[in-house]
């Protein structure tokens, strides 16, 4: 029994769904916090439980008879995700679950000037003491988050972020589709997995990449960091700019620098790449 947490989500929902191609439905669950949200997948055949990791009371129940459980980390910004990661963890583990897979990020480090990075890592240490087979899914920085990090460059025909690093923008779906591939494999992948793309351009060379595909000079600048806040305290901005500091701080400080040929070999072809994405019609919603 394969039991996935945050399929009402993104990532999840669609490992799910790839899962489905290989895995009959009888051996799938999905715990929901809202199950209601998850009627996509009742509706063919996949057992749906409710399921909180702020609800403790509500996991042993949840997670009953998983032979591997795929657990989302949380998406809420305001939450302590060390706590509620480790109390489903424990959940896990009272349970006799056999493996436990969890979505962590590339660059997990406790050092990281990226917040989840940190809690990633934690949660990660967690698992390794927690005494069942675990394997940590460091996905890649997901590509389209390009579409608002890279600012309205399309109208203004610039580029401007508060420091310049290396990250290896990685598909959301490729992602999902990988996990699909390492949950179907029963067991074979162990410990920190990094599914990564095959390249990790700094922002400058991600800039380079839309003037080629915009077909006109987009520019670039590095602003510093006091300077860019302001810029975005100016658009209204100023809360969500201070926590993707972190994150730029991270790029800059090599964290995200890293690639690994895993993804492509778990998916049979070439992940997807910057180019993919900005060469799209249209940006996908968040
Ligand atoms: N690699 C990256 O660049 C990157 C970027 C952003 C986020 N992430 C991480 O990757 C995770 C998956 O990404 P996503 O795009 O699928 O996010 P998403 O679409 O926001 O989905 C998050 C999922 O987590 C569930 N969830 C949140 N809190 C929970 C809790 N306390 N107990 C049980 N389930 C809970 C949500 O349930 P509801 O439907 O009930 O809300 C939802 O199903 C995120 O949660 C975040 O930790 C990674």
């Amino acid at each position: 029994m394969i039991i996935v947490t945050g399929a009402t989500g993104a990532l999840n929902g669609a490992t799910v769904d790839h899962l489905l191609k290989t895995t009959p439905a009888s051996e799938i669950v999905v715990v929901a916090r809202d199950t209601a949200k998850a009627q996509r997948f009742a509706g063919r055949g996949v057992a749906v439980r409710q399921g909180d990791y702020a609800d403790a009371a509500s996991l042993p129940a949840a997670f009953e008879g998983a032979d591997q459980l795929l657990l989302v980390s949380s998406s809420d910004p305001a939450a302590d995700h060390l706590a509620l990661h480790t109390v489903a963890i424990e959940a896990a583990v009272a349970a006799g679950v056999g493996r436990i897979l969890y979505t962590s990020h590339q660059g997990a480090a406790p050092d990281s000037p990226f917040g989840p990075g940190k809690s990633h890592y934690e949660t990660e240490q967690v698992l390794a003491a927690s005494g069942v087979a675990w394997t940590s899914l460091r996905n890649g920085f997901y590509a389209h988050s390009l579409n608002w990090l890279l600012g309205p460059w399309r109208e203004t025909g610039v580029v401007a972020v508060p420091a310049d690093g290396p990250v290896s923008w990685t598909s959301r779906g490729d992602a999902a589709e990988a996990a699909a591939v390492i949950l179907a494999s029963d067991g074979a992948y162990d410990g920190p997995t990094t599914l990564t793309a095959n390249a990790a351009p700094t922002f400058a060379e991600v800039t380079a990449i839309a003037s080629e595909v915009a077909g006109r000079e987009i520019g670039f600048e590095v602003l510093g960091e006091d300077a860019w806040i302001a810029a975005q305290a100016a658009a209204g901005q100023e809360a969500g700019a201070r926590f993707m500091l972190g994150m730029y701080q991270a790029a800059a400080g090599g964290y995200f620098r890293g690639t690994d040929p895993l993804l492509g070999t778990l998916l049979g072809r070439e992940p997807q790449s910057v180019r993919d994405l900005l060469a799209a019609p249209a940006p996908v919603a968040h």
